[in-house]
């Protein structure tokens, strides 16, 4: 694993964002596996600049994302595809028809699943998975848990998660109880892993991550197993 630290959001996201733009520039027809969250905000931003002022191209690459919750439309506002319609879609250049995120409105939740899982191993996989770690270690929204699960699944949500992502919603209650999250087979695919995060917390659980037991009850510590992780962390 490569750990980056800055001091700032704004050269953690510079910084991840050059990654990112790395493999587009390499493979412009890339399979990019994108992520939510605060964290990945100031990539996006940064990637949006240099479509604008350094003609960095989307229109040929296919995305995948990690997670969505369970029960919300696209046209959700809290939802994941609307997430990714704001901070990044809506700005660039890459074909709607090319961006995956899993419905979280699918009559057969498991047939959904499977169905993502299908088109991630047609795709070969991601060239880049960018992935946020959330408050207990989730990555996408792969809880901690007796055991690792490899495929796309539909997973409870912790009380953690529910709350720390409660701060998007009116209320906590309206928060979803579930949602539909790539497993970790799916992430460990991808060929790089760029992981961003700030703040005291998130270095304290990138450290046990990395340092300690992989074990599924601290879910990030998987990536540990991967040959090509590069954590972006900055203080603030
Ligand atoms: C959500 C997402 C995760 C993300 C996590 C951390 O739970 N499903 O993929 O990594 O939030 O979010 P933040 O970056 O806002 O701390």
């Amino acid at each position: 694993m490569e750990f980056h630290a800055f001091k700032s959001f704004g050269e953690m996201s510079a910084a991840a964002a050059l990654a990112v733009a790395g493999t587009l520039r390499e493979k412009p027809d890339c399979v990019l596996g994108l992520a939510t969250g605060s964290s990945p905000v100031g990539t996006y931003d940064e990637l949006v600049r240099m479509h604008h002022e350094e003609g960095l191209s989307f229109a040929r690459c296919t995305t995948v994302n990690l997670d969505e919750y369970l029960g919300l439309a696209g046209t959700h506002p809290q939802s994941y595809r609307f997430f990714m319609e704001k901070h990044l879609f809506s700005r660039v250049d890459v074909r709607r028809d090319a961006t995956f995120v899993p419905d979280g409105t699918a009559a057969d939740p498991a047939a959904e699943c499977a169905a993502y899982d299908a088109r991630l191993a047609r795709l070969g996989g991601t060239d880049l998975q960018l992935l946020g770690i959330g408050p207990d270690g989730h990555v996408g929204f792969n809880e901690p848990d007796d055991v690792f699960t490899p495929q796309t699944h539909v997973v409870d949500l912790a009380p953690s998660t529910i709350e720390a992502n409660s701060r998007f919603f009116a209320s906590e209650t309206d928060v979803p109880r579930k949602a539909i999250t790539m497993g970790m087979k799916g992430i460990l695919l991808a060929r790089k892993i760029v992981l961003v995060a700030s703040g005291a917390a998130k270095r304290a659980k990138i450290d046990a991550a990395f340092s300690g037991p992989v074990t599924p009850r601290l879910p990030a510590s998987i990536l540990q197993l991967h040959r090509d992780v590069t954590v972006f962390w900055s203080e603030t």
